[in-house]
């Protein structure tokens, strides 16, 4: 305890859940189990402060990258629960990790979300349809690009 009750069918962090007692876990989990969703049971990673990285990567590259904070009080980064995202460079294990991630699920394009834990990034989520409007804000930098020289490189 804590940890972090998850269903599998959320986005923008609404369905995430932080479960400080194990109490607060059983009802939890008896609440979903009522409503038959399914859901997925994590490691709440105190470490991370509230943040996630994600890296964007095209063609086995990492093409941009940027850090979310949630807003104060707020565990769950996403910029809809009023986060705000800033660009980063990685850790070179961090780059490895997106690449690999991407790899893992045959992936050309894919948003990789991380979180930076006291063992390392730790992959949350991988996307296979990430949105540019996030990334290219924080970073400034032109992915749509990237992903039409990618698709161009591939055309038969
Ligand atoms: N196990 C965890 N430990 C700490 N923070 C977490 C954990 N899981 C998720 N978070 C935070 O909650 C946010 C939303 O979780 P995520 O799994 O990405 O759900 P969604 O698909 O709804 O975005 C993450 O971006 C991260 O900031
Ligand atoms: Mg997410």
């Amino acid at each position: 305890m804590p940890i972090v009750i998850k269903l599998l069918e959320g986005t923008q962090g609404l369905g995430v859940v932080l479960a400080d007692t194990k109490k607060a876990a059983t009802s939890v989990l008896e609440a979903f189990n009522g409503l038959k969703a399914r859901v997925i049971v994590q490691e709440f990673i105190e470490e991370s402060d509230g943040a996630d990285i994600r890296a964007f990567v095209v063609d086995g590259k990492v093409v941009g990258a940027m850090k979310r904070q949630g807003k104060k009080g707020e565990f769950r980064s996403n910029l809809h629960r009023g986060g705000s995202s800033q660009v980063i460079e990685l850790s070179e294990v961090e780059e490895k990790a997106a690449i690999r991630s991407a790899k893992a699920l045959n992936l050309g394009i894919a948003g990789v979300d991380m979180l930076q834990s006291s063992r390392g990034p730790l992959v949350l989520e991988v996307n296979s349809s990430p949105g540019l409007e996030g990334i290219e804000n924080a970073t400034h930098l032109d992915i749509a690009d990237e992903i039409i020289k990618y698709i161009e490189r591939n055309k038969r």
